[in-house]
């Protein structure tokens, strides 16, 4: 079956599908984006992504190009024309193709584009019964981390660090020696006294859909929890590890930088946190109550 990408108000074979030389996202990567799963053909928590990208463009002075309701038909269409019913869809917004030029074009219109694609569950299952490996990298990304912005270089280069290593991911350190989160997912840590510990939400990372998910779960189930930083040293002293994002769910690190972590197999609590958050997924739309993500934290936790 041949792919269809939806481009500035049309849907086109994935061979048509282009956007610009000029384009800002190209020349500045002057855009942000999203990526929401799809289970079962259903969206996964799009309110929380859309109401995340509203943010994320206002952050860069680029208006909505269309309702979050229009957005999310486009959205919907776009499963449906790649007949997708478990994978991912991706949106991009950027300020639109102008004359090369630093400062913002005037009454420039935003490209928007929207691909779709399965993802292999069986795979991901897989990888979650045994654990994945996960490195350490220096934070070097910019100070505005809770934006979806497509820069992405810094998360490319740790990640292709990670794969390099072998592992699965790479958990970004800042310069106190602090872990911020993972290059595409937030870091959690389960301490020796089973208390989830995992950052709180600030300039430094993004204010995941997950994350917010995974920690309303938790405290639905009376876990105890903690929001804030914490070092290399408590992650490797730590009773078990994971990570949590759009396309890795629930995911346990069972080792740091060739380290184990706890017993060096998955924790219990990533696999009940797995569980739940799969439960929740599949249950979407059907009584499950929505919640308003919280992706920024409280001004005076922002300048952190
Ligand atoms: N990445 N932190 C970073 C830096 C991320 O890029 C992501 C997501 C997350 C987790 O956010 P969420 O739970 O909303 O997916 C945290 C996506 C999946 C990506 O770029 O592919």
């Amino acid at each position: 079956m041949s792919r269809v990408a939806y481009v500035n108000g049309r849907y086109v074979p994935y061979a048509k599908a282009a956007v610009h030389v000029e384009d800002r996202g190209f020349q500045f990567a002057d855009g942000v984006y999203e990526v929401i799963a799809v289970n079962q053909g259903r969206l996964v928590d799009s309110s929380g992504h859309l109401q995340r990208l509203e943010r994320s463009l206002a952050e860069l002075r680029i208006g909505m190009p269309m309702t979050r309701a229009a957005l999310l038909v486009v959205l919907q269409e776009t499963i449906r024309r790649n007949r997708v019913r478990n994978g991912l869809v991706y949106l991009q917004v950027t300020r639109g193709a102008a004359r090369r030029e630093f400062a913002f074009p005037a009454d420039t219109a935003p490209t928007v584009v929207a691909i779709a694609r399965a993802v292999d569950m069986g795979k991901a299952a897989a990888n979650a019964a045994k654990g994945v490996a996960a490195i350490t990298r220096p934070d070097i990304r910019w100070g505005r981390c809770d934006i979806k912005s497509v820069g992405l270089l810094s998360a490319a280069l740790a990640k292709q660090a990670a794969k390099e290593a072998g592992a699965y991911e790479a958990w970004l350190v800042d310069r106190d020696g602090k872990v911020t989160e993972g290059s595409s997912s937030n870091a959690w840590i389960v301490t020796r006294d089973n208390v989830l510990v995992t950052r709180g939400l600030s300039r430094a990372i993004l204010g995941g859909i997950t994350r917010s998910a995974v920690l309303e779960l938790a405290r639905r189930e009376g876990l105890r929890i903690e929001e804030r930083a914490f070092t290399v040293a408590e992650a490797l002293d730590a009773r078990e590890a994971f990570v949590t994002s759009t396309t890795s769910f629930v995911m346990p690190i069972v080792s740091l930088d060739g380290k184990p972590i706890g017993n060096g197999g998955p924790g219990l609590l990533a696999g009940k946190l797995r569980a739940l958050y799969e439960a929740y997924m599949t249950g979407h739309g059907a009584g499950r109550p929505e919640w308003e993500a919280p992706f920024l934290a409280p001004p005076e936790a922002q300048a952190r």
